[in-house]
């Protein structure tokens, strides 16, 4: 059991917000701000970031949550997707930006993204993450906006979650 003695702060809570910030801006400035927007949230591990992310966005907006899970309690995935609440509405050809905490195989998202294309006629399904681990990517999908890139660590803290503890802290930590 890792304990949170162990852990070094990799990102401080100034950094996150003030990054996040900027992150909503690049979205603001991408799209037509008078068009509806439907922010959806893939629970648990995006929480933190999707509900900072959603105060700077101007755009009419919706929000809606998905509920996935691909690493059960391990710290590698385990290369299939649970699929724990996929209840969306049709998106009768309006825009559709997903939100996650952190894109690593790719899994998750190539999964949501495909599904959201097939079952819910969306106009465009765009991706914003708060990480991006590329060195571990498996499946061909790239974000449209990502606040930070991540080496091959396992990291903790604003939403992400070791075991399902951890995802209360303001900031970003790892295990040494
Ligand atoms: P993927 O499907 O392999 O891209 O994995 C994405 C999911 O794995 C994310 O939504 C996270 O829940 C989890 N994940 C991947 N890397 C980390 C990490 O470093 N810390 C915590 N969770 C992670
Ligand atoms: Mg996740």
């Amino acid at each position: 059991m890792k304990k949170i003695e162990d852990l070094k702060v990799l990102i401080d809570n100034k950094t996150l917000i003030k990054r996040i910030k900027e992150l909503a801006k690049e979205i603001n400035n991408s799209y037509d701000i008078k068009k509806p927007l439907t922010l959806i949230c893939v629970l648990k591990g995006a929480a933190m970031f999707y509900c900072e992310l959603a105060k700077y966005l101007k755009m009419p907006l919706k929000m809606e949550f998905v509920r996935l899970s691909s690493y059960g309690n391990s710290t590698k995935s385990k290369g299939e997707v649970k699929s724990l609440n996929l209840s969306l509405p049709n998106f009768e050809n309006e825009n559709v930006l997903v939100v996650e905490d952190i894109i690593d195989t790719g899994l998750t998202l190539d999964f949501l993204v495909k599904f959201i294309e097939h079952n819910c006629c969306a106009g465009d399904v765009k991706l914003a993450v708060l990480f991006d681990k590329k060195c571990a990517r498996k499946y061909d999908i790239k974000p449209d906006y990502s606040a930070f890139q991540v080496d091959d660590k396992f990291i903790v803290g604003f939403g992400l979650d070791y075991q399902g503890f951890y995802r209360n802290l303001d900031y970003i930590g790892y295990f040494e």
